[in-house]
């Protein structure tokens, strides 16, 4: 078995932490890749920090979405494992396995594929020249408030077809959601948001089937799979996950994005010349301070040797994402921010069957954002000392509070 060294005490809900996880993140790598620790409820989890044991872990089909198949449970409890979510959006594709998993990711796929997503690129255009046009003559704002927000939102909720002037309620019930994700104390404690949040679903779905549009809520209200109806709670789920997912995560790609762009003037300065460099940009700001920090959580389905340690059945298993995108076994230089970096296989969108659905899309979004805004702007910068910024708490999602822009245009 390999001896843990707990040299340096890795409290992930502390303020130091959300602050920069970097350097945490390689004395894990180095000392405990793979390690035990207590959760804020009591419960047990492994944590994975190095590259090659976050890609073995997010393959491995022994670490399941969905733990009620092996516990043997209908309805969980509060000891359970399964009381990390509640009912009310369990059923949606991040939290299956197969042959469920793959029926799920099915129904909604072919609204995601790169050709798809290609022909919103004027949509997205259009939405982001008319968020800068509300903008311009202001002298300072909070880029995440006024851009890097209403961006992604206005996105998913126009394929959703949801009401746009309800975006500020979803902001406050997935924010909720995401900084309390992985908490299981936090989750209890809001579960009467979660409940707004599903009346509001269902809402639409009602509206939907009386009313049905070209939208993706009309697809899955539509949408037959051998021959059988999705239930209610599955289309819930599915409209839910997209929302979280479609904008709780984009948000920060442009804002963690900006922020490293603009803390390396000469980086920018090479995509200020060379536009093409967008596309290795972007993947260089998914690696460099990526999103989604740690992935969603998984379980151990059975005892187990995992990277020599035993892992037993029943146990949280979290990958780090941002730190086995810093490690540098298969990244030269990882502390650097390298708009031409050339191998770059980070593991910003997950990998295996779980693997984001949505990154053509996130990856459009954020080419269109940073460039238009670039191109309005191109002598933007912070308003503020980065030391100063504050980060979201949770350790799911990373991404600033605001992002204190001066636009000098
Ligand atoms: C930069 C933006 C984004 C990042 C960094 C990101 C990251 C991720 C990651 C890491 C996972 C896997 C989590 C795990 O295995 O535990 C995931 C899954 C997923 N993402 Fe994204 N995401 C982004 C944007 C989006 C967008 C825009 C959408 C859709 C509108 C989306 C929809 C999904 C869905 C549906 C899944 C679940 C896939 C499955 O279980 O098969 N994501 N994402």
């Amino acid at each position: 078995m390999v001896e843990q060294k707990e040299s340096m005490p890795l409290d992930v809900w502390s303020d130091a932490f959300n602050q920069n996880p970097y350097p945490s993140f390689q004395h894990f790598r180095e000392h405990s890749p793979v390690h035990h620790m207590t959760m804020p409820d009591g419960q047990t989890a492994w944590m994975i920090f190095r590259y090659e044991e976050a890609v073995a872990a997010l393959k491995e089909e022994r670490f399941v979405k969905d733990p009620t198949t092996f516990l043997n449970e209908k309805e969980p409890t509060e000891q359970q494992p399964h009381a990390l979510q509640t009912q009310l959006f369990t059923h949606h594709m991040l939290n299956s396995d197969p042959p469920e998993h793959r029926r799920l990711r099915h129904l909604v796929q072919s609204a995601f594929t790169p050709r798809m997503i290609a022909n919103l690129r004027p949509r997205i255009e259009a939405i982001t020249n008319d968020l800068l046009d509300n903008i311009e003559g202001q002298k300072t704002l909070d880029l995440i408030d006024a851009f890097a927000f209403p961006l992604p939102i206005t996105v998913i909720c126009e394929m959703l077809g949801v009401p746009l002037e309800d975006r500020d309620k979803f902001r406050e019930w997935s924010n909720a959601l995401v900084e309390a994700a992985n908490n299981p104390k936090q989750i209890q404690q809001i579960q009467p948001l979660m409940l707004s949040f599903a009346q509001y679903i269902d809402q639409w779905i009602t509206h939907r089937q009386h009313n049905p549009q070209d939208d993706l809520i009309s697809r899955l209200i539509r949408a037959e799979e051998r021959g059988e109806q999705l239930t209610k709670q599955e289309i819930r789920s599915l409209i839910f996950l997209l929302i979280i997912a479609g904008h709780e995560t984009t948000v920060n790609l442009i804002g963690n994005g900006l922020l490293a762009l603009l803390e390396h003037p000469e980086q920018l300065d090479k995509l200020k010349k060379d536009q093409t460099l967008i596309h290795s940009a972007i993947e260089e700001m998914l690696r460099y301070d990526g999103p989604v920090e740690f992935s969603t959580a998984r379980w151990a389905s059975e005892d187990m040797i995992f990277y020599g340690q035993a892992i037993s059945k029943g146990e949280l298993i979290l990958i780090a994402l941002d730190s086995a995108n810093h490690d540098p076994e298969p990244f030269q230089k990882p502390e650097a921010f390298d708009i031409t970096r050339q191998y770059n296989r980070h593991l910003a969108f997950g990998k295996g069957i779980h693997f984001c659905l949505g990154a053509p899309l996130a990856r459009l979004e954020g080419e269109v954002a940073l460039l238009a805004l670039l191109a309005r702007y191109p002598h933007l910068q912070l308003a503020a000392e980065p030391s100063t910024f504050e980060w979201r708490p949770g350790i799911l999602i990373r991404g600033l509070k605001h992002l204190p822009i001066r636009l000098n245009e």
